[in-house]
């Protein structure tokens, strides 16, 4: 598997069933398949005949480059038992739009199409998105079904709440394809990742520091670093923390913990490295802060010119003294980025250091890429392309996982 992920690619040659069932959500399967393609994993769709309806299995096998399994009847290459090799071929399957009947057949044992049978032939992990109107959604058969499923380890994503095809607003929206990729590598991640058992506390975006109660000191940091990053953890099975000061979309299986100033974040870090394995300090941690933040709106006419005074914030990294904990630190700097990189490695006590130079216009603040160094306590330093801030994370995390592995 490392070698995959050197490529920051999870679902590199996993063999991942795409079971499709008849709802006008279809098309959005399509969009699942392509994204899964994307993501290099050897997908094979399996169709029920409705879902044959809406979408033609023609468009699967452009898009896959893979004869979908549509005629139960029909031998399947050179297999006798299609259902029985796919369900044995397969890393996991997903149900993807899942329909109110589908749920009911696998909970009941019922297996009279491919979806449902190659379902019940597989013992590897299976992932359902159901779609499917509020109502029907919210029947009490459709929630029994769904809760005996559930405890047979079945796991559910979504549905959406929203606007559905029948003009109601409620829960029935299969989720969006982009998400349910991102279900599909951590699920994928708790069975095979390098990481697994592991407890990995990441954080991200930049503090703010109140002058008053409208006003506050900030930075640019987005944040996007560390929540790339967490999100490659949890694509190697870690259970992960995000101490995050940034309003971005949570990254689905993470447990996001929000925070604002430097305070705030000092006593989340604390807490949650009690046990952990792993800190990656990427916010932008706030230096110093107002001494006395006015407790009004300072106003304009009445202070005229304001001096205000900092003082200094702890060294949030330096004082987390954890026995085990791999700590990493990272460096943006805009001047001798090298040498404050290897200074600051030491001085915060870090195993690894990820060092970029901000100035750089497709690495640091706000972009999707990143071009870093990563530096370590024996004195290497490892120079990455510019590659996106996922990559990034994955390519960090090998050296982690090294790090973790010499310890045991
Ligand atoms: N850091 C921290 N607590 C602080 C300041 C920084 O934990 N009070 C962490 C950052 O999250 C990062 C690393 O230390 O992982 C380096 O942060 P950086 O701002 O580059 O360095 P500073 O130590 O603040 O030094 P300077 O601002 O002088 O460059």
């Amino acid at each position: 598997m490392s070698s995959r992920l050197l490529r920051g690619q999870p679902l590199a040659g996993r063999h991942v069933v795409l079971g499709v069932t008849g709802s006008i959500s279809c098309y959005k399967a399509v969009e699942l398949a392509s994204r899964l393609v994307q993501a290099e994993a050897v997908v094979d769709v399996a169709l029920t005949a409705h879902a044959a309806e809406f979408v033609t299995p023609l468009t699967f096998r452009s898009i896959t480059g893979r004869e979908p399994y549509l005629d139960m009847f029909r031998p399947h290459g050179e297999h006798g038992e299609a259902h029985v090799e796919l369900a044995r071929r397969a890393d996991l399957m997903l149900i993807a739009p899942a329909t109110a009947s589908t749920i009911a057949r696998i909970a009941h044992g019922l297996a009279d199409d491919f979806v449902s049978l190659t379902a019940l032939a597989t013992t590897v992990p299976l992932l359902v998105a159901p779609a499917m109107d509020s109502q029907m959604w919210e029947h009490a058969a459709t929630q029994a079904n769904r809760t005996l499923l559930a405890e047979r380890g079945v796991q559910f994503v979504g549905p959406a709440g929203g606007r559905l095809a029948s003009g109601r607003v409620g829960a029935g929206r299969l989720v969006e394809p982009a998400e349910i990729v991102e279900r599909v590598k951590a699920r994928l991640g708790r069975e095979h990742g390098d990481l697994v058992g592991r407890r990995v506390i990441v954080t991200a975006g930049g503090n703010r520091e109140a002058i008053d109660p409208v006003r506050f000191i900030g930075n640019h940091s987005s944040g996007k670093q560390g929540y790339a990053i967490a999100a490659a953890a949890r694509d190697r099975g870690a259970t992960v923390t995000l101490i995050s000061t940034a309003g971005l979309a949570p990254p689905p299986e993470v447990d996001v913990i929000a925070v604002s100033s430097h305070a705030e974040m000092f006593a989340a870090v604390q807490a949650a490295c009690r046990g952990a394995d792993v800190l990656v300090m990427a916010a932008a941690v706030a230096d110093y802060r107002p001494v006395a933040p006015a407790d009004h709106k300072i106003k304009r006419e009445r202070a005229g010119d304001v001096t205000i005074e900092l003082t200094q914030n702890a060294d949030i990294i330096a004082s987390v003294d954890e026995p085990g904990l791999v700590k990493v630190a990272f460096a943006a700097e805009t001047d001798d980025l090298m040498e404050n990189a290897a200074r600051k490695l030491t001085a915060k006590g870090a195993r690894l250091l990820v060092a970029n130079d901000v100035t750089a216009p497709d690495a640091g603040f706000a972009v999707d890429t990143n071009r870093v160094t990563i530096l370590d306590d024996r004195g290497g330093a490892d120079e990455l392309a510019l590659m996106s801030k996922y990559d990034v994370g994955m390519r960090l995390l090998d050296r982690v996982a090294e790090l973790l592995a010499e310890a045991r």
